[in-house]
């Protein structure tokens, strides 16, 4: 996959990711998908979990430039039914989530810029999906 779309990716989180707002926003609009989804997080320390996943949104951009699996393949296992017991069905949440956020915070965001995310993204939120 690396190669032009995921270049463009690159390219809308870093114009997204200037602004700490947009993690703000993103789990604003994660948790407000679902009452069981806002409960995961409700003994977490947010702004440890927003610089967290500032990284983790990198590596599954990372992935798609063709880098190694291996981060992505310890958040696979941080999230299976061993550890955050996370089903696949909450991650098309999270990706709707990210999705909303973005449009609101990148000035370039238009369909073609969200289908590039989406395509981009996929393969890297499968492998952590894959190991539940
Ligand atoms: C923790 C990334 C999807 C719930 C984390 C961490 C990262 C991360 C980097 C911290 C490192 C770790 O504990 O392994 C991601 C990415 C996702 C994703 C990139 C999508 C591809 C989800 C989904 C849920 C979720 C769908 C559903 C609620 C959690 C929880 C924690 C966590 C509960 C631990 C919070 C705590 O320490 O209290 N995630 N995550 N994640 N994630 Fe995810």
């Amino acid at each position: 996959m690396g190669g032009p779309l995921a270049d463009l990716v690159f390219q809308s989180y870093g114009r997204c990711c200037k602004d700490e707002q947009f993690f703000v926003d993103f789990y604003t609009h994660f948790m407000g998908s679902s009452p069981a989804i806002k409960e995961r997080f409700a003994n977490t320390d947010m702004p440890a979990q927003r610089h967290l996943l500032r990284n983790g949104i990198m590596q599954l951009v990372l992935f798609a430039r063709g880098m190694s699996d291996r981060k992505l393949r310890a958040l696979g296992e941080s999230h299976n039914r061993h550890g955050y017991n996370i089903p696949a069905e909450w991650y098309v949440l999270w990706l709707d989530s990210l999705m909303k956020t973005v449009a609101k915070h990148d000035p370039e965001y238009d369909r073609s810029l969200e289908k590039a995310w989406r395509d981009v993204l996929q393969p890297g939120i499968d492998m952590i999906s894959d190991a539940y």
